[in-house]
């Protein structure tokens, strides 16, 4: 076997760079201050394995969880007396330091720093001596990072689910703008039946509120404090688990120390209501690029989300949209890469969940870009409703009211979709549709036509018999509009966040 490399050999064969500084110099000029481990090793550890290990470009988007957790931390130690007053304040004191260089972009990470937790304790000795080393007494960095993470992901919900209400409102707003204009309503992007535009964009919004609830769900099963678990098993000091979880605000504490060192399920709750909703947004993007084509022509998207085309000078590109559309694959590969990452590990912590924060990072902040730039793209279309209204009659839109008209005189739907059929060929070979046939070839048809379908082949009038609650008729979609804006504000009002 030969000898693990040393620091130095690794060093002359390492390309690794960190943010612009040579590492090595750096790590032999400083002590490894920002390591919180080393004690029972001889060598430090290889250039390319410190590389590896190095999370502080990820983690120290952690900062303000991190210092909260450091907070309730201490005033744990002191209620147990291994803080005594004085220290606690100092303590304190100097975690508020800490947090306004973090705010003002000040904290200054160091070549020799793992992870921001190891920052913050390295920063904290600089700063108190050996009280700063105090800190860590009790707890590990398996449920600080797990602490951390949950605290994130609880704003994060908080923060997306406003996010989607804003969305809701956009579409709403346009709901009502256009209560009463007729639109196609399609399946398998045929032409089906009638519908008012306001239900089709209304649709959206309750996908989105279900999104919204899968959120709250998943942030109502995160909140619960995982501290006082220390690396797998709870601590010997006496720390109080639900005292951490009133100095956070978590509802309640987790049951068992190995459980909460070890799962992500909740991460994973919140990438997966994050990938269905990027997914729901995307097929919006999808029906708002469909719909501003020339072949359709129901919308135009307005100019600040539109895009022109470096070459042709007539293009008029729905780019956001599309970019909407193309954001939901990086999401859904988030909750792939997490829920691959988790699958294989063996009780408790093992080192690859530090990987769980990257997915998690990026599909929010994916969201946090593309919410806004949807709703917006949603708030500047102009509907065209003449094409809308022309588009929803056409292609026998009205067969299936005619077959229920039917029914409604008596003939099985079984023999009435047969009927319907047969009308529907006839009009086709005169080229003509439903409302182009004579009173008599209808008759012809069955005997039951004889009485004429004449407003039975008004879309709006067909529009309007759907007048269930949850039917597309002007009276139930004005109702359903009052429901959607209360779902969408009371989304908007979600966001407890405090910082
Ligand atoms: N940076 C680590 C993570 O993100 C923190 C926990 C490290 N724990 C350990 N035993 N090495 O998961």
């Amino acid at each position: 076997m030969p000898d693990a490399p040393t620091p130095k050999a690794a060093r002359l064969s390492s390309p690794h760079r960190h943010r612009g500084h040579d590492v090595s110099e750096a790590r032999d000029a400083a002590t490894d201050a920002g390591r919180l481990w080393g004690g029972r090793f001889t060598a430090g550890p290889d250039e390319a394995a410190w590389q590896l290990g190095v999370s502080t470009h990820v983690d120290r988007q952690l900062w303000r969880q991190d210092l909260d957790g450091s907070r309730a931390h201490a005033r744990e130690l002191h209620r147990i007396g291994v803080l005594d007053a004085e220290e606690l304040q100092h303590m304190l004191a100097a975690l508020d330091r800490c947090a306004r260089q973090f705010a003002h972009d000040e904290f200054a990470f160091l070549p020799t720093d793992e992870d921001v937790h190891g920052a913050i304790e390295r920063w904290l000795v600089d700063e108190l001596g050996p009280l700063g080393g105090k800190l860590r007494a009790g707890r590990s960095r398996n449920d600080q990072i797990a602490n951390d993470l949950r605290l994130w992901c609880r704003d994060a919900c908080d923060e997306l689910v406003a996010l989607v209400g804003a969305l809701q409102q956009a579409l709403t707003d346009q709901a009502e703008a256009h209560l009463d204009w007729l639109a196609p309503g399609y399946t398998h992007l045929q032409r089906g039946q009638p519908v008012l535009l306001s239900h089709h964009l209304l649709a959206y919004v309750w996908m989105l509120d279900r999104d919204a609830g899968r959120l709250r769900d998943a942030r109502d099963r995160l909140d619960a404090s995982v501290l006082g678990s220390g690396a797998l098993a709870g601590t010997t000091l006496g720390l109080d688990p639900a005292a951490y979880a009133d100095h956070l605000g978590f509802s309640r504490v987790t049951e068992n120390s190995m459980d909460a060192v070890a799962s992500r399920d909740f991460a994973l709750e919140v990438l997966s209501a994050c990938a269905i909703l990027a997914v729901h947004v995307s097929r919006l993007g999808e029906e708002i690029v469909l719909w501003a084509t020339a072949e359709f022509g129901f919308v135009r998207v307005g100019d600040a989300f539109s895009t022109g085309s470096s070459i042709m000078p007539q293009k008029r590109n729905p780019d956001i949209a599309e970019l909407v559309r193309g954001k939901a694959g990086r999401v859904i590969g988030d909750l792939v890469s997490l829920l691959t990452t988790v699958k294989g590990l063996p009780m408790t912590y093992d080192r690859d969940l530090q990987e769980d924060k990257e997915p998690v990072f990026d599909a929010v902040a994916t969201l946090r870009l593309v919410l806004p730039a949807i709703a917006g793209t949603v708030a500047s279309l102009t509907f065209d409703r003449d094409r809308l209204a022309a588009a929803s009659v056409g292609g026998f839109a009205l067969a299936t009211d005619l077959a229920e008209e039917l029914v409604r005189r008596g003939v099985p739907f079984r023999e009435a979709h047969e009927v319907v059929g047969e009308v529907v060929r006839l009009a086709e070979s005169k080229g003509v549709d439903l409302d182009g046939l004579d009173p008599g070839e209808l008759a012809a048809a069955h005997p039951v036509l004889d009485r004429g379908v004449a407003d039975l082949l008004d879309p709006r009038q067909a529009v309007d018999r759907r007048d269930s609650s949850l039917g597309t008729a002007s009276s139930a979609v004005r109702d359903q509009l009052r429901r959607a804006r209360a779902a969408a504000s009371a989304n908007v009002a979600a966001d407890r966040r405090t910082s």
